[in-house]
């Protein structure tokens, strides 16, 4: 427990990042915007290992790794914002020995990635109830959020702990406590006053989920802010989702035409 960062960061050497320059033109589609925000459910660990003959632990450990390189992916490739689901509120009931190994390497996420965020200006956030999450998790977490909060390249939000519902109702009950002082009229209670009170209130809107191994589910993600993304399921289990995996996914976004509910240009123009 405990490598030292020098140490973390010169097996991970950063890519040639340079500030404010995406791969556009080289495996995505020059012209078509990219999504700025980039959510993922990363799925698929435990049947990894299994048809490897592994442990689940191996295929969270098999998925840590996928972590690394498609942040490092999606930080070359200019996203604004990703946000992982790496714990959700329900995982708390898988067996005990899974949790400790998954708390065990976010610990170690935190602490050997922390020289490599740095460098790259990246801003760590997290979302979801994070009281919950052990005081040896806990501490280096808060310590890394602080430290790089005026990092402005990309933010890296990992959903820990975290259920779409339980966001939505903390919203709720915020927003109930300021009528009930008389701060605000019920009446003024609308999206935008939901949508600021939710734990991503400072993240720019989803436009692109990401679901691994084949499930289609949102599974209790980001439920609100899921609204207008464009949804993508891809077969690939989590730990072999590496950076090809997230340009091709980035590039069939580029390619879909986003109506947010209007009609859609060829129509328009009938
Ligand atoms: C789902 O696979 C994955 C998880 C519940 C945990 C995700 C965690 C990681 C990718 C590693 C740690 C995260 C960080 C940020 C370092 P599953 O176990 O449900 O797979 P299965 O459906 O095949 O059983």
């Amino acid at each position: 427990m405990g490598k030292d960062h020098s140490q973390a960061a010169k097996e991970l050497p950063p890519e040639p990042f340079e500030a404010g320059q995406s791969r556009v033109g080289e495996t995505l589609l020059a012209g078509a915007p990219l999504p700025r925000h980039v959510a993922i459910i990363m799925d698929g660990n435990g049947r990894w290992a299994r048809d490897r003959g592994l442990a689940r632990i191996d295929g969270h450990h098999e998925g840590a790794k996928s972590v690394r390189k498609v942040v490092r992916a999606a930080r070359a490739i200019g996203i604004e914002a990703l946000t992982l689901y790496a714990f959700s509120e329900q995982n708390w009931d898988r067996p005990p020995d899974e949790v400790e190994a998954l708390m065990e390497l976010l610990y170690r996420y935190v602490l050997e990635e922390r020289a490599e965020i740095m460098d790259n200006e990246i801003r760590l956030t997290a979302i979801g109830e994070l009281d919950r999450l052990p005081q040896f998790v806990r501490e280096p977490l808060d310590q890394l959020m602080a430290d790089s909060a005026d990092n402005d390249e990309m933010i890296l939000c990992l959903a820990l702990s975290y259920g779409g519902r339980e966001d939505l109702a903390a919203s709720m009950r915020a927003i109930a406590r300021k009528v009930q002082t008389g701060e605000i009229q019920p009446t003024r209670v609308d999206e935008r006053m939901i949508t600021e009170h939710l734990s991503t209130s400072y993240l720019p809107p989803v436009d692109l989920l990401i679901r691994t191994s084949g499930e289609q589910r949102v599974s209790n993600f980001l439920l609100w802010e899921l609204a207008y993304a464009e949804l993508l399921f891809v077969d690939t289990m989590w730990p072999d989702f590496r950076k090809p995996h997230l340009l091709d996914a980035i590039r069939a976004y580029q390619q879909r035409e986003r109506r947010f509910g209007r009609l859609s240009a060829a129509h328009a123009a009938d």
